[in-house]
């Protein structure tokens, strides 16, 4: 495949506008598509903020700025992806809206553009089965903060043919990413290993153990991590964490995945983590 002229981007949510916003800032025209034009706008206000941020550092210059801003279209309407080179899903994590999504996707897209879902959990594979072309589909999984985080982890169905693996992986490296290439099971590379470190770092602190803070503060000074994994529970949402770990239970049907009984606990008291004010520390 040529390099990709035009990405199509599917949500325009925290991971959605991330991706819209690296993708026209390496030279790329985007449609970033969402269900109304209100969250569309909400996307384009925070890729607009966060170019702004990178001005203010004067890591880029306001006339960059607004030519990526330009590059940027806004859209409600699957046909406007109908230009696009390669179509990235990035919408909510549910396995009948993304079947949904793609199949509407793959019906504007146009002869030999590559579908890609952002997807952290669901099978690629499951999901290519949805569709007409599953050799031209792919997991490009982009971490979030997506403008700072390096990694793309680029995942191989069953059927993803080795081309679209290359592209998916230039495309990763176009956009300022390293791409790591992942068979499809559950939680790829990253989220396999991390979270049940962080679900260990919770039995620990349920077992007494540690206090929170001391946990955090040994992984921290012990293992040089940047922040401790109950703090990293916080951010990523305790319910997410323990949404993950029940599926590595479920598909792995091993019992070393087992969830933490405080983890369905604190999801039951609605201590969420940062997002709900309160998790293993209390936030203002
Ligand atoms: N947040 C993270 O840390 C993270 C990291 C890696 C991958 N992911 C994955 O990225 C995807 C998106 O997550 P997010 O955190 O950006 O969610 P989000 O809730 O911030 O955004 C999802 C967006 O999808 C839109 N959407 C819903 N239905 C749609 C439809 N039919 N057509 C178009 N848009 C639609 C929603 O309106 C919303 O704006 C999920 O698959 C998630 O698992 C998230």
């Amino acid at each position: 495949m040529t390099a990709p002229q035009t990405i199509g981007v599917i949500g325009a949510g925290t991971m959605g506008n991330g991706i819209a916003q690296v993708c026209a800032l390496a030279g790329m025209s985007v449609v970033m598509l969402d269900v109304d034009e209100k969250r569309v706008a909400r996307g384009r206000e925070a890729i607009a903020g966060g170019l702004e941020r990178l001005v203010m550092k004067t890591k880029l210059s306001a006339a960059e700025r607004d030519a990526a801003l330009g590059r940027l279209r806004g859209a409600t309407d699957y046909g406007a992806l109908g230009d696009a080179d390669v179509i990235i899903e990035a919408a909510t994590e549910d396995e009948a809206l993304k079947i949904k999504i793609l199949r509407q996707a793959d019906a504007v897209a146009k002869e030999g553009a590559i579908v890609a879902t952002n997807t952290s959990s669901i099978s690629i594979t499951k999901l290519a089965a949805a569709l007409g072309r599953p050799a031209d589909f792919v997991g490009l999984h982009f971490f979030n903060p997506v403008p700072l985080m390096a990694l793309v982890e680029v995942v191989r169905g069953r059927q993803t043919s080795d081309a679209t693996v290359e592209a998916a992986s230039a495309l990763a490296r176009r956009v300022g990413k390293t791409p790591v290439v992942v068979k499809d099971s559950p939680g790829f590379v990253v989220n396999r290993l991390l979270c049940p470190m962080l679900n260990e770092a919770v039995l620990a602190y349920g077992e007494g153990i540690a206090s929170a803070r001391d946990i955090d503060e040994a992984m921290k000074l012990g293992c040089n991590h940047p922040i401790g994994p109950l703090a990293l529970a916080d951010l990523i949402g305790v319910d997410v964490l323990l949404a993950v770990m029940e599926v590595f239970h479920r598909e792995f049907k091993d019992p070393k995945y087992r969830p933490a009984p405080l983890l369905k606990e604190m999801v039951a008291e609605g201590r969420l983590g940062r997002k709900s004010g309160r998790g293993f520390y209390t936030y203002t």
